[in-house]
């Protein structure tokens, strides 16, 4: 049975485009794969966070998981920094990384332009996200697009370690939708949505409630073109909503187009606000039931227990490999 890893970050509400990219897909992998998924607090904190905002994060997104229909008896979920083999092997992985490969990231060339105090963290950011994987023994990693650059350093740091110390790592494969890979802002739709954005009217948070998400859409831009039709290049706000529409209600673009042939733009958007609405809700009403009670807690202590129990040994074999375990004298 294969193995699958991902993680999300928990530095706000997870928006719609982490579900669609991510969490969405996360769920289709539970029944015939072996599956690991990560509250990634230790990434969160490559940037300065709120003490009580993350830690209330962190379990409001585990809670978010489940809703989402990842299930605690098929999968692991736990968070990461209370496993703290990921750590450990993150400094394995810092120590077999090249500065100048890291300074390539495009992730970290965005996030530290501009900035005054860029923590070396940030810099580091993609190491611990190859111990995160790694320690897994993981084949395929769900993720959105913007991740594919740190999973091609995953990649290489697990081949150099295997070729200078042992062969213990499974070289893992990324998977990124062929269809919203990447959700776009509703109010610039050249750039990805982001729960980090400074205006909240430009994503949609998995707990917006009805009329939140009604506004935010009816006010999405599109263009003066009115034809629902796909076409990135030219129509990429109307792409994007056609990407969620699709997405939400489990209908092709085609039908989209379809049904919307020679309606305006209020109608789609309406449309659009309906099916994820419908998409939302559900997740919504069982994510509050889950945040007051004691399954939540008890399901990430046993995951965590279970990660650890698989990422010490892994962790063990990678030490022994480059000589950090003690030879003990013989009796
Ligand atoms: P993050 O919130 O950065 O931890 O991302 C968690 C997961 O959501 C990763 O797999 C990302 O690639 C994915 N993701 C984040 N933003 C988007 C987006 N706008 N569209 C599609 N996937 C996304
Ligand atoms: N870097 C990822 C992001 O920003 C989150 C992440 C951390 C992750 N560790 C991971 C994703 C391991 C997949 C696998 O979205």
């Amino acid at each position: 049975m294969a193995t699958i890893f991902s993680g999300v970050k928990p530095t706000g509400i997870p928006t719609l485009g982490n579900y669609l990219g991510a969490l969405k897909h996360f769920v289709t992998y539970q029944e015939e794969h072996d599956c690991y998924f990560c509250v990634v607090n230790q990434h969160a904190i490559t940037v300065p966070q709120d003490k009580l905002e993350l830690r209330d994060n962190s379990r409001k997104l585990a809670a978010l998981y489940l809703a989402s229909g990842i299930d605690s008896d098929k999968s692991t979920l736990f968070i990461q920094s209370e496993v703290p083999a990921h750590t450990k092997m993150g400094w394995i992985m810092q120590c077999i990384s090249y500065i100048g490969e890291l300074e390539r990231m495009t992730q970290f060339k965005d996030k530290s332009q501009n900035r005054v105090g860029v923590s070396s963290g940030l810099l580091t950011y993609p190491p611990l996200m190859a111990a995160d994987i790694l320690l897994y023994g993981t084949d395929i990693v769900p993720v959105g697009d913007d991740q594919k650059q740190h999973l091609e350093l995953t990649r290489d740091l697990a081949e150099r370690f295997n070729k200078q110390y042992n062969d213990i790592f499974t070289i893992p494969e990324v998977h990124i939708p062929k269809v919203g890979a990447r959700i776009m802002d509703l109010g610039d739709p050249t750039k990805k949505m982001s729960k980090s954005d400074e205006n909240s009217s430009g994503f949609i948070s998995m707990l917006d409630d009805e009329k939140i998400i009604r506004k935010k859409i009816m006010r999405a831009t599109t263009d003066s073109d009115a034809t629902v039709k796909y076409d990135k290049e030219n129509k990429p706000g109307v792409a994007n909503l056609l990407t969620i529409y699709s997405l939400c209600s489990g209908k092709s673009i085609e039908q989209v187009e379809a049904e919307y042939e020679g309606k305006g733009y209020g109608d789609f958007k309406e449309g659009v606000a309906e099916a994820v609405i419908g998409q939302l809700k559900p997740i919504q009403d069982r994510y509050y039931q889950l945040l007051d009670s004691d399954e939540l807690d008890d399901i990430l202590d046993k995951g965590a227990e279970k990660a650890a129990f698989v990422a010490n040994k892994m962790l063990a074999k990678a030490e022994r490999a480059m000589g950090l375990e003690r030879k003990r004298k013989k009796k």
